[in-house]
């Protein structure tokens, strides 16, 4: 059948139709994640098993992972002072790196909050915990904690830190929601929360990321909203192609 529609006509209608549809089609995907998370929080289930055995290998070669973590060619360590600016760290303030890997971000945060500040470096992996407090004992570091926490909780104390840096490490959670709660026990009021993590558009983003990452950021956004935070703004990171910074507020109760 013959379009009765000039192409340019033809194209206009196009738009008008697929640009919603595609934002409903991701709206309803990230229920449907949501729906997945509310169901593991009831069964008390991994929303992600296997998704950190690299980190809980007892082997685990940390050097391997310190020159996978600290290179240009990542994201999240070549943009590091920019992140760090839209941060917004002042001299006195507590922080929790959740997730703190090799501990590039630590340091960094070591000396924006001063001697007068606190970072915890928190992680669950048996072989960066111990790598972590040598390097910081190296450097004479003398207001950062290293914290072995729970797959869980953050193992924090209640209205303990001032910010929650989440880098690389949301989609990590096995258990979001608990995690989640366990740092908005750990804020202060008025407390943020940082998440840096990968965009997941399918078509779009590499399959490798696809494959690794479970859920987009409107899924995140929606877990994180339910485990008690307002999204506060997504930040531009003018070095960010792969990734996006979401800082949110702790909801008071
Ligand atoms: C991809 S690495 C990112 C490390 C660091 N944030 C960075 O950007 O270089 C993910 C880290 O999160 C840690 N991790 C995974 N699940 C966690 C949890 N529930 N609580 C704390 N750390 C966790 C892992 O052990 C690992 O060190």
């Amino acid at each position: 059948m013959k379009h009765l529609l000039s192409p340019q006509l033809l194209f206009f209608v196009h738009a008008l139709v697929a640009v919603p549809a595609a934002t409903h089609l991701a709206a309803q995907q990230a229920n449907t994640q949501r729906e997945t998370s509310a169901a593991n929080e009831e069964t008390g289930e991994s929303i992600n098993p296997g998704i950190n055995s690299n980190f809980l290998d007892p082997e685990l070669d940390v050097d391997q992972w310190v020159a996978r973590f600290e290179v240009e060619s990542r994201e999240v360590y070549q943009a590091r002072k920019e992140i760090l600016e839209q941060m917004k760290l002042t001299s006195g303030m507590r922080i929790a790196d959740v997730g703190a890997g090799t501990g590039f971000y630590s340091i960094l945060f070591s000396e924006a909050v001063g001697e007068a500040g606190w970072v915890y470096a928190i992680d669950l992996s048996p072989k960066f915990v111990p790598y972590l407090s040598q390097q910081f004992d190296q450097r004479k570091l003398n207001n950062v904690t290293t914290v072995m926490c729970d797959q869980d909780s953050i193992c924090l104390p209640p209205n303990s830190v001032d910010v929650a840096f989440i880098c690389d490490v949301y989609h990590h959670f096995e258990f979001p929601g608990d995690t989640m709660r366990s740092i908005h026990r750990a804020l202060g009021e008025g407390g943020r929360v940082i998440v840096i993590d990968f965009e997941r558009i399918p078509g779009v983003t590499r399959e490798w990321t696809i494959n690794h990452v479970r859920a987009d950021k409107a899924t995140f956004i929606n877990e994180i909203q339910d485990a008690g935070f307002d999204l506060i703004a997504e930040r531009k990171i003018p070095g960010f192609k792969d990734n996006y910074f979401l800082e949110f507020g702790k909801r008071s109760q």
